[in-house]
């Protein structure tokens, strides 16, 4: 066994070694260093975790002579060079260990490099070896490649490497190195490979590197190397990759780069790099791949680079170029993908792009194969730039093509109908720009494309039928276009899609039989065009659908039968259309739902208990039919329902600085935006889940607070929001109370929306709480007077308004205080009117009762709401005060205390498991009013 090899006899063994070497025949020489590397290489196994020596290593073992301890024997029975992963010299001596991907767990403090006098290859990589790599790795001196990548290994590069005398080979990639790159490196003038990629290396590239003149692969990306590329890289005259890529370096691109001559791989990639693209990058006549994209470059794309005739690979997307694409680019005959966009490129698409030959020879395997199954990618994306002028119809020559992006690039014009020369062509994208014309035939013949979006154009026309052989298509999206027609029946055709979007387009006609048909299909958007007759039947027959939309149609009949029970859908959107059918009966459960809007249609019935059963969902709307009953608490706990609370609602506040009568949106509009500076965040006060809100100084000298609903990106989504908006205008505008919080007005503009309070200047009860100073700053009476003010806020608009309003979020951070910390209710966003002739009025009294424990507990707490509601202490009196008082307050006086029992027991009450024995908010109104008065400042 290795363990058994004690350190005496080891260096008893060395000192025989120094002596035999000094005395010895050559042969013997070799025999013995052999015996020194084997026990070398044993000492090192046993240093390592167990598992490995069970494993990789088991080859690795002496065969102990027993019948003598003398060494001289040991080293006749033990012969390294037939264990795993080394080799020798002929003399016996080991030159090589390969001991890549071997499971090796441990670190290299046990190798004795000085007894390996003849190790040329040492490849240890993809292993979990750690902590540092040992300085005296230097006393290899014969090592000539040197492979350490992929392991563990942390701390500094040793300086000492610099003294290897001869290595051409050294990887460290991926390994948790740090500190800066040793300059000593510069001295291992043999070195044709350099890689220390992914590591923590920081500091900034020594320039010493230079004098690798030898070197043709120099890899240091992704790492956080600094400062600015040293100029004298150009000296590297051997260079044919260099890997920057991914690090924190800053500067520009030097120019001296062009000088190396045999570059064929230059990626600058993230680097933080700045300045423009120098010209002399042109020169670098061999070079296939250049990518200096995510970076800061500015200037123009220099022509120089339709020099570089070899390049197979142009990436110089996200940066800020400017300027017109160089025609030159159309020289790039061996280029296959070309990556231009999000930079702020100008000018039209050159036409010079016909020339460019989109392709590669394929291998002789791949000689049968059509280029796409090739599985390279032969892309042109110029998306995301302020290009003008039309498509060149020069394009269409570009046979090979797989992927075209033109998105977002101000293009115009028509789509020229030589695209669909492009049959191997698996992406278009030519959405949001400004075309127009109607949509070529020819694009049915690009068989292979999968994804086809042309949306947000000015596309006006019918759809062509040919659309229907694009029998690979699983994604096409024509919404917001203009045009109009019938969908052809073709499109049912399409059995692979998985999204289709006609939305918001002038399209007429009955849905053609087989439409959704495909069994993958997940979202289907036909909202805001003229169809009429039956939605489609199948929709949802492959289980999949997640998206339905079908709003804003004249769509008759009921709801097709496949919806019923459609588990995976998630948002389904059919307001504004015809549609009848009972509301209990056609639809289903649906544990994935959202949102759902069955608005302005005429479907009757009552919502079956079944919604409830609707766990994710947040908005529904059902309003604008014929629905009676109520809605189950269950739902009614979750979601937002909408009444549809109309437009502008006629002005009911007098007097109000900006009230709604005397509302005049512009006046309005334009001084909250001055006076918000556009909303800077500087005047922003408070951030809530429905909206910020800013503070805003008025001309008047009058303060305000403006509420602006968050924006949002989904267009359903906004027209909810849209809704609940007006939901807080129409409930704030029919009741008046002192303690719930004044609308001034609104402003509802297509850029910015926003509702206009009373400026209250404590801010919300939350930030009092939450914060330990501001905390004692509310006294106890401060407490109970904020704690009477919500009740009376609550009695009212559960029993003095009609019909009633459910606020729904009462909770600290929607109660607001003005100077005298006087409490408002506030934030009626998710507000509900109830309806009297509800069936499920009493069991709706659940949401009557409600005082924050927060407020004499300084924070909320679940295990004080549990022990309060828990059997033993139903009787409240049985809390101990002070087990539940806030602590940063003193002990309140006697009065006080009196009545913050009160409060208790009331809290405790209104917890109670059973609704009907929960007081409600009149009468806890009532006890809290009909207790002595406390002075507001004791
Ligand atoms: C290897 O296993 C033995 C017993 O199985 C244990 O005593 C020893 O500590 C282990 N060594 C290492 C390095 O894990
Ligand atoms: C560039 O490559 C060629 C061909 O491999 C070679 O002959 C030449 O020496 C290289 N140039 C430099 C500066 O290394
Ligand atoms: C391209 O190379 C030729 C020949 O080396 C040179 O004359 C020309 O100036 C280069 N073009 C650009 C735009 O740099
Ligand atoms: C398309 O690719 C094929 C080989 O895959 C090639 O022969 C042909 O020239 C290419 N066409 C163009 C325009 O590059
Ligand atoms: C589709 O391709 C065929 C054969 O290449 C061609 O004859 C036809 O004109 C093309 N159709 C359109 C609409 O471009
Ligand atoms: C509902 O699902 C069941 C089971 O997956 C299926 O047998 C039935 O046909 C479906 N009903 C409808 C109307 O799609």
């Amino acid at each position: 066994m290795a363990s058994s090899i004690s350190k005496r006899v080891c260096s008893t063994l060395f000192t025989f070694l120094l002596f035999a070497q000094l005395v010895c025949p050559s042969n013997a020489v070799s025999s013995s260093a052999s015996t020194m590397e084997a026990i070398a290489l044993l000492k090192w196994k046993s240093t390592l975790q167990n598992e490995t020596q069970t494993s990789h290593l088991s080859s690795w073992t002496s065969l102990p002579n027993n019948r003598s301890n003398s060494y001289t024997d040991l080293n006749l029975s033990t012969n390294p060079c037939t264990w795993f992963g080394i080799s020798c010299n002929p003399a016996g001596s080991v030159i090589r260990m390969d001991l890549t991907n071997s499971s090796l767990k441990g670190t290299l403090h046990g190798f004795i490099f000085s007894s390996f006098p003849n190790l040329a290859y040492l490849e240890l990589s993809l292993n979990d070896l750690f902590e540092t790599i040992p300085s005296k790795i230097s006393y290899l001196s014969k090592l000539i490649y040197l492979d350490l990548s992929g392991n563990q290994f942390s701390e500094k590069i040793p300086l000492e490497i610099g003294l290897l005398t001869n290595p051409q080979i050294i990887y460290l990639c991926g390994n948790q190195l740090n500190g800066s790159i040793p300059k000593e490196i510069g001295h291992l003038k043999s070195l044709t490979v350099l890689d220390v990629c992914i590591n923590f290396l920081d500091g900034s590239i020594p320039t010493s590197l230079a004098d690798l003149r030898n070197l043709i692969y120099l890899s240091l990306f992704h790492n956080k190397l600094s400062g600015s590329i040293p100029e004298e890289i150009g000296q590297m005259k051997s260079l044919i990759v260099l890997y920057l890529h991914e690090n924190q370096l800053e500067g520009s691109i030097p120019t001296s780069l062009g000088g190396l001559e045999n570059l064929t791989i230059l990626y600058l990639y993230k680097t933080h790099l700045s300045g423009s693209i120098p010209q002399e990058i042109g020169k670098l006549k061999y070079l296939k791949a250049l990518d200096l994209s995510e970076n800061q470059l500015h200037g123009s794309i220099p022509a120089s680079l339709g020099n570089m005739t070899n390049l197979v690979y142009l990436a110089l997307f996200e940066n800020q170029l400017s300027g017109s694409i160089p025609r030159e680019i159309g020289n790039l005959k061996n280029i296959k993908d070309i990556d231009l966009s999000e930079n702020q490129l100008f000018g039209s698409v050159p036409a010079s792009f016909a020339n460019l030959r989109i392709s590669r020879k394929p291998t002789f395997l791949e000689r049968n194969k059509a280029p796409e199954e090739i599985g390279q990618m032969k892309s042109l994306n110029l998306h995301e730039n302020q290009l003008e002028g039309s498509i060149p119809t020069s394009l269409g020559g570009l046979e090979n093509l797989t992927i075209l992006y033109l998105y977002k690039t101000h293009l115009s014009g028509s789509i020229p109908q030589e695209i669909g020369k492009l049959k191997y062509l698996k992406a278009l994208d030519l959405s949001e720009n400004q075309l127009h014309g109607s949509i070529p035939a020819s694009l049915g013949n690009m068989t292979n494309l999968v994804y086809l979006a042309l949306f947000e154009n000015q596309l006006s026309g019918s759809i062509p039928r040919e659309i229907g052989n694009l029998k690979n298509i699983k994604d096409i999206d024509l919404s917001e276009n203009q045009l109009f027609g019938s969908v052809p029946a073709s499109f049912a055709n399409l059995s692979n899609l998985i999204s289709l979007s006609l939305r918001e387009n002038r399209l007429s006609g009955l849905i053609p039989q087989g439409i959704g048909d495909s069994m993958n299909l997940k979202s289907l958007e036909l909202g805001s065009n003229l169809f009429s007759g039956f939605l489609p039947q199948n929709i949802c027959h492959g289980g999949s659908l997640q998206n339905f939309s079908a709003d804003n149609n004249h769509f008759t009949g009921r709801v097709p039968q496949s919806l019923k029970n459609c588990t995976s859908l998630g948002r389904l959107f059919l307001d504004g259309n015809q549609l009848i059918g009972d509301i209990s009966k056609d639809f289903g459960v649906y544990p994935n739902l959202r949102i759902i809007n069955l608005g302005d249609n005429n479907f009757h019935g009552k919502i079956s208990s079944n919604w409830g059963w609707c766990p994710k969902l947040g908005t529904l709307r059902i309003s604008g039919n014929n629905i009676i009953g109520s809605i189950p608490p269950e739902i009614e706990n979750s979601t937002q329902l909408h009444n549809d609370p109309g437009l502008a609602p006629s002005g009911q506040h007098e007097g109000g600085l900006l009230s709604v009568s005397t509302f005049d949106g512009r006046k309005l509009y334009e001084e909250i935006i001055r006076a918000t500076d556009g909303f800077d965040d500087m005047y922003c006060t408070g951030r809530g889940g429905h909206g910020t809100v800013y503070k805003a100084n008025l001309p008047t000298g009058e303060i305000v607070a403006v509420k602006k609903p968050h924006q949002l990106r989904d267009d359903h989504e906004e027209r909810f929001q849209q809704d609940q908006f007006l939901n807080e205008i129409k409930t704030l505008t029919e009741i008046r109370h002192r303690n719930i919080v004044k609308l001034h007005g609104f402003c509802s503009h297509a850029r910015h929306s926003f509702l206009v309070y009373a400026y209250l200047e404590r801010g919300s009860l939350a930030s009092f709480l939450e914060n330990e100073d501001a905390a004692k700053v509310l006294s106890w009476c401060k407490r109970l007077n904020i704690v009477k003010g919500v009740a009376h806020a609550l009695s009212y608009l559960h029993h003095d308004c009609s019909p009633p309003i459910v606020h729904r979020d009462i909770k600290s951070s929607n109660i607001l205080l003005d100077s005298q910390y006087e409490a408002y209710v506030s934030d009626f966003g998710t507000a509900q009117f109830l309806k009297l002739d509800s069936s499920n009025w009493t069991s709706l009294a659940g949401t009557y009762g409600f005082v924050a424990p927060e407020l004499v507990q300084g924070k909320h707490s679940n295990d004080f709401i549990t022990s309060l509601s828990s059997p033993t202490s139903a009787n409240s009196s049985i809390i101990e005060l002070k087990d539940v008082m806030d602590q940063r307050l003193p002990s309140p006086a006697c009065q006080v205390k009196d009545k913050l029992v009160t409060v208790l027991k009331l809290a405790a009450d209104c917890l109670n498991l059973c609704p009907q024995s929960r007081p409600t908010m009149h009468m806890i109104s009532q006890v809290l009013s009909s207790a002595p008065q406390i002075a507001r400042h004791s």
